[in-house]
């Protein structure tokens, strides 16, 4: 009896520690291969994008405050293709190509500073995913 009330504390630590650990390396994998819109592209947008793409009269006719307004497109239509490349993308050219590449107008935003690197993966990533509304 004494015996069972020792070894039990440990073997309730062991447990947890177990599922403690699971549930970390769950998170983990979560993040790396996960792309949020809500979490990481829409702060992108909200940082480097809405101060000229906002709700009322946004740059170019395209508002950037939320999904379905991205998704909506802007004057030269949509400006995300989800079941293609995201090179095809307006979004990803206006964000990731230099300023000679750009099809018309500038690269976004304009006059930089340009996104950053992991910043321009992210947005292909997103995209290269589907770009869903997750
Ligand atoms: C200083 C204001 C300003 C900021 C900041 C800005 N833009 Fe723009 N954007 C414009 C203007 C003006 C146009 C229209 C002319 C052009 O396409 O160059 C435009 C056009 C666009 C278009 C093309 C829309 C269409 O349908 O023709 C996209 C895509 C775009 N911007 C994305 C972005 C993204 C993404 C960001 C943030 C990383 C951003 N812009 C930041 C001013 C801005």
């Amino acid at each position: 009896m004494e015996n069972s009330f020792k070894i039990f504390p440990g073997g309730k630590l062991i447990i947890s520690l177990l599922i403690m650990s699971t549930f970390l390396i769950k998170c983990g994998k979560n993040t790396q291969s996960g792309i949020s819109y809500s979490r990481d592209i829409q702060t992108i947008f909200q940082y480097n994008c809405t101060s000229c793409h906002g709700n009322t009269s946004p740059s170019g006719g395209l508002s950037l405050t939320n999904y379905d307004s991205l998704m909506a497109g802007g004057n030269s239509g949509p400006v995300v293709r989800p079941k293609a490349k995201p090179e095809f993308s307006l979004l990803y050219k206006k964000v990731a190509y230099s300023e000679d590449k750009i099809p018309f107008g500038s690269r976004m935003p304009p006059n930089g500073p340009y996104l950053d690197e992991s910043q321009i993966k992210y947005i292909w990533q997103w995209i290269n995913n589907g770009a869903k509304n997750n």
